[in-house]
């Protein structure tokens, strides 16, 4: 991979590999792992605006950050202009120089509400978001996919929309609001945004290695990749993206447990890095043993020895 800076707005980002927002799994323990292992952004998973005005969200977990993750980006979603605005000034969104839109969600609670993929359908209130949102103050980037399915592709001229509105940078995910997370990535799709717009186009879509990174990269002229899936099973992507070295599995748990612990109650911490064991478990032999085990330890301290056990 060629590495090179990305300017979003006045932020320097040191590199172009990038973490997807997602929801679940980038709080505070993950991104700051990522990071340590080169991604040069990472984002927080998608915050409700409507959640952080009435305080209903559980966001104390979702958005905590410290200076030893760096610069992050938060993304929120919403389709209420001034609610999205007061959402970005918000005082728990005060960290983060970054607000990613999210237009690309495909959850059918989310699209029903016009939330998310929904704008896609609705580029003048897509506009507007990003109007009033800009007015905050933040640096606001839009994600977003090509369509809501084959025949209505709408990339080139939403991402226009979404720079002419005041958009610091998109990311575009190669694929339709029906197909989910399956199917091939439409590389001219995204290369059609890139083309359209003079800021930076981040291209996202299907990267589980430096090949699928340096194609996405070739075959669209983005300027950088946002990496999600692959970074659930296996944060140290970041290091083969990057050239940063890699270190043991363990070690990585370890740190992950640590931090989540730092953010979260033993239950919690309990159950997400079960969670997040049997993900760094695909493929190694005795998986399917360890996962059963695993989903058995009720306490951190069951956890962390069944991780040295397997991993040491
Ligand atoms: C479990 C999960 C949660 C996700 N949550 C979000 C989210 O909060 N915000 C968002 O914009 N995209 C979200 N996405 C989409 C990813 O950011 C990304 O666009 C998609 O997975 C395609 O990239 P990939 O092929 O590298 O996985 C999520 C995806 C998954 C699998």
């Amino acid at each position: 991979m060629t590495l090179h800076s990305i300017q979003i707005g006045n932020v320097t980002i040191p590199n172009n590999i990038l973490l997807a927002p997602l929801a679940g799994y980038t709080s505070y323990p993950l991104r700051r792992l990522c990071k340590e292992y080169g991604a040069g952004l990472c984002y927080t998973e998608m915050v409700s605006a409507k959640g952080l005005k009435y305080g209903s969200e559980n966001t104390q977990a979702l958005l905590y950050t410290d200076e030893k993750e760096g610069v992050c980006a938060a993304q929120i979603f919403g389709s209420e202009p001034e609610i999205m605005r007061a959402a970005c000034e918000h005082e728990k969104l005060a960290p983060f120089p970054i607000v990613d839109i999210n237009m690309g969600c495909p959850v059918p609670k989310i699209y029903k509400n016009g939330e998310g993929s929904a704008l896609l359908e609705d580029p003048l209130l897509a506009e507007r978001l990003v109007k009033a949102c800009v007015k905050s103050g933040k640096i606001i980037t839009v994600k977003f996919r090509i369509g809501i399915c084959a025949d209505k592709l709408v990339t080139a001229e939403f991402a226009k929309r979404m720079a002419g509105a005041g958009a610091a940078a998109i990311t575009v995910h190669g694929r339709t609001k029906d197909k989910i997370y399956a199917g091939e990535v439409n590389f001219s799709e995204i290369e059609k945004a890139k083309n359209a717009v003079d800021i930076p186009v981040i291209a996202n879509g299907g990267v589980f290695s430096n090949a699928d990174a340096e194609a996405l990269i070739a075959r669209t002229g983005a300027d950088g990749v946002m990496v999600a899936r692959a970074a659930l099973f296996d944060p140290q992507i970041f290091c083969d993206l990057t050239g940063t070295p890699r270190e043991s599995k363990l070690t990585m748990f370890e740190k992950q447990l640590e931090w989540t612990m730092q953010v979260c109650d033993e239950r919690f911490t309990t159950v997400f890095m079960r969670k997040m064991a049997a993900f760094y478990s695909k493929g190694e032999r005795g998986a399917a043993a360890f996962k059963e085990k695993m989903f058995r330890a009720s306490s951190i301290g069951e956890v962390l020895a069944l991780a040295r056990e397997t991993w040491r």
